[in-house]
């Protein structure tokens, strides 16, 4: 552990308290002005969240959150992708609700010391909650800014105790065949597995996510925990996560394996390297209005202040 440095945000990043306040009137402002335009009550309903959720909210971390509005919570919670459930973003939330996420237990094992499986409730108080709004940017050139829940990956793993072998970090997320009549068809080598270097896992950016809008997840996002990883495409977010290992070699990724031309295991936002099939250059803001200007993408999704060291020296074309 000793072995790895956690990167710090530059001062440059941090945003101070006080503008965080006023950001957050701005937005309340905003809803509010929104009645007064004659927002329609369907409108207004769709970006407010489900009441029947259990609430859990966090502590706003103004540091690590973007300036920029959040996504309505219908764009949020009836977009999604989660391939278990179907192909069409409405299919998470059509079938998400069967899922079953009670009991649930993550294992966490391979190259560490104190190897455990954690309860769901216990994990949910190992650190103090904190509410960030990340940018999340699909590899299919859309892009959301969503207010999740969380504490950062790191905090979990060190609990575990990663011997000097652990170079990556490897997430296996829940396969439930009755519940998801997604995994019927073959698109991906099912259960979903995804992975980090074992330095961006332990990045502070990395966010173990357990809830969004101060909710508890919905299925549809996946539910109880998932990943929000916000300088790499949203394909490395694993969703439901089931299982976590530490490992020594460079891990084969569900999507890698699916099509090694078209995803890396590295999957930097990057506005530079097109996926084989479509440009990367820019990207459409979901909720926006149909002739709004699409949005230019930043290199590492705006975060590369931050996350560019680590990955210095490397041609970015090439591990892409
Ligand atoms: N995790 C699982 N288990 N299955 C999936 O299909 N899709 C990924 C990621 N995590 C996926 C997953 C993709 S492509 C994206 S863009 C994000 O989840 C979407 O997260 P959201 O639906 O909460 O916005």
């Amino acid at each position: 552990m000793s072995r790895i440095r956690i990167p710090q945000p530059p001062a440059s990043e941090i945003t101070p308290e006080a503008v965080w306040q006023s950001r957050r009137r701005w937005l309340g402002q905003a809803a509010l002005l929104g009645m007064v335009a004659g927002t329609t009550p369907r409108a207004l309903a769709a970006s407010t969240p489900d009441a029947s959720l259990p609430d859990l909210s966090g502590k706003p971390n103004g540091r690590f959150s973007v300036m920029e509005k959040p996504n309505a919570w219908d764009d949020i919670t009836g977009y999604n992708n989660f391939y278990e459930f179907g192909t069409d973003k409405e299919d998470p939330r059509r079938h998400a609700g069967r899922m079953v996420t009670e009991p649930w237990t993550v294992e966490v094992g391979g190259e560490v010391l104190k190897p455990r499986t954690f309860d769901i409730d216990a994990l949910r108080k190992l650190a103090p909650m904190e509410e960030r709004i990340y940018r999340l940017r699909c590899v299919e050139a859309w892009s959301m800014v969503i207010p999740w829940v969380g504490y950062s990956l790191a905090e979990l793993l060190k609990q575990v105790q990663p011997t000097g072998n652990a170079r990556y970090v490897t997430f296996e997320t829940a396969l439930q065949p009755e519940a998801m009549p997604g995994v019927k068809r073959r698109i991906i080598d099912w259960p979903y597995i995804e992975a980090l270097r074992i330095d961006e896992a332990m990045h502070p950016l990395t966010l173990l996510v357990f809830g969004v809008y101060g909710k508890v997840l919905p299925n549809q996002n996946g539910a109880p925990l998932r990943l929000a990883v916000p300088w790499k495409y949203g394909f490395k977010s694993a969703k439901s996560i089931v299982r976590i290992r530490l490992v020594e070699e460079q891990p084969v990724s569900s999507w890698m394996k699916a099509a090694p031309a078209e995803y890396g295991f590295y999957a930097n936002v990057n506005p530079d390297v097109r996926h084989p099939r479509w440009s990367q250059a820019t990207e459409r803001r979901i909720g926006d209005h149909l002739f709004a200007p699409r949005v230019r993408t930043q290199m590492f999704n705006g975060y590369g202040e931050w996350v560019a060291p680590l990955y210095a020296g490397m041609d970015l074309a090439r591990d892409f």
